[in-house]
């Protein structure tokens, strides 16, 4: 009976260890990814992304910081002139504040950036 609970014990080690290592693996940082090879733009990528991470604070009538990210105009906007890039990027004041989004989704928003941030 006590061998078969070590095996158990053991089993579960063996379990913790694979997923602390492939979580690692999945937070890497975004420098280490492929690089992206298609053209990323709002309505594909980008718009999901904010829906799904941002719109819940920055849309409706009174949006935090006055930032309504439900649109292109606008992300576009606070991507180019305001502080979008750099606060989704940020390890001290990240945007979504409860923490930085995975390395793959803000190797998304390098990659528009980079193509100009296109809407479509
Ligand atoms: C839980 C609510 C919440 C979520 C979710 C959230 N934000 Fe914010 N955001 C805030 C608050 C509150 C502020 C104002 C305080 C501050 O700057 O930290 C803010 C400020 C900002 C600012 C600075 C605006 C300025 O003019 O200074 C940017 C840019 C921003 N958020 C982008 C984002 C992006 C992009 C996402 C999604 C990836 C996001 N936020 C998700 C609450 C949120």
């Amino acid at each position: 009976m006590q061998k078969h609970i070590f095996k158990i014990v053991l089993l579960a080690l063996v379990l913790a260890v694979i997923s602390c290592t492939k979580a690692i693996i999945d937070e890497g940082d975004k420098s280490t990814l492929p690089p992206i090879t298609k053209t990323v733009t709002y309505e594909a990528d980008i718009k999901l992304i904010m829906t799904n991470n941002c719109i819940t604070c920055h849309a409706g009538p009174a949006p935090n910081a006055g930032l309504d990210l439900s649109n292109y105009q606008n992300t576009k906007y606070s991507a180019e002139q305001g502080s979008l890039v750099a606060r989704m990027n940020s390890a001290t004041n990240p945007m979504p504040p409860n923490g930085t989004l995975s390395p793959q989704t803000l190797q998304i928003i390098d990659k528009w950036i980079t193509d100009n941030l296109p809407e479509n």
